[in-house]
């Protein structure tokens, strides 16, 4: 298997010891898990999962207002993530039918444009904002400069203002539930799938957060790597939000 921008196959290895580091990464993570089994006082604090769209959090109405968010919401790339996971999906009977898999398509961020759909619009909720407007224009004006006709690159654009306007569904949907003062930390990463493009993404989610209300306390470099294709640094970040007093 090799990636980029997605999980595909490719010329099988001979040399590669596939069961061995299957085997070894699930025992670190049994050891992992053990770990913290071990070292954290027990009872475990109170849990819960919830299967649910981030752009509602309908399950969070039955809960008391929360204090702290830390998440890693999805880029605005190529990465299907429903692909990433087909297999295990279909093995474990959660997808019976193309329709199931729509269905779950339909309840993720748009962040590919493979999860594009004729009738979405949460691009409306990023109209007004010139950054984010600013990126896809620049999308667009590129891929017309190119000469690229794809079905797909000519979603590009419209996939970015998705994105934007998702996250803005999920920023003001989640604010109702944030005590005051409440703290949140974003892990983003900076993006160029697009023809190269650079999308500045937490720089892009702070004027999307700024819209539904909160406060931009900063934003802290996570990891920085260098993309000898546009001989320029794409950053990690997080993005630090607050909800006002
Ligand atoms: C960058 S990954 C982070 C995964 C995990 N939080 C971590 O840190 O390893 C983004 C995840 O968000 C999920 N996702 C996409 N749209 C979503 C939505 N509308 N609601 C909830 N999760 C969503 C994707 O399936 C993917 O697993």
């Amino acid at each position: 298997m090799a990636f980029g921008p997605e999980v595909y196959a490719t010329k099988a290895k001979t040399d590669v010891d596939v069961l061995y580091s299957f085997y070894s990464t699930v025992v670190r993570m049994k050891t992992d898990l053990a770990e913290i089994q071990r070292s954290q006082p027990t009872p475990f604090p109170p849990y819960q999962v919830a299967l649910d769209d981030a752009r509602l959090l309908s399950l969070l109405y039955q809960q008391e207002q929360i204090g702290i968010v830390i998440t890693s919401p999805p880029y605005p790339n190529e990465k299907d993530y429903t692909r990433t996971t087909r297999l295990e999906t279909v093995l474990l009977g959660y997808l019976k039918s193309k329709s199931d898999l729509r269905q779950l398509k339909e309840g993720l961020l748009r962040s590919n444009t493979r999860n594009v759909f004729v009738k979405d619009d949460d691009d409306r909720y990023v109209a007004d904002i010139a950054s984010v407007q600013a990126v896809a224009r620049e999308i667009e004006a590129k891929r017309i400069e190119l000469g690229k006709t794809s079905g797909f690159e000519q979603l590009y654009h419209r996939v970015t203002t998705l994105y934007f306007g998702g996250m803005y569904r999920h920023f003001a949907s989640l604010m109702p539930h944030l005590r005051p003062g409440a703290r949140c930390a974003y892990v983003v990463g900076d993006q160029q799938s697009f023809f190269r493009v650079h999308i500045a993404t937490a720089q892009l989610l702070a004027d999307v957060a700024l819209k539904a209300g909160f406060k931009v306390e900063g934003i802290e470099t996570w990891r920085n790597r260098f993309a000898s294709a546009t001989q320029r640094h794409i950053e990690e970040n997080v993005l630090i939000l607050r909800k006002p007093e």
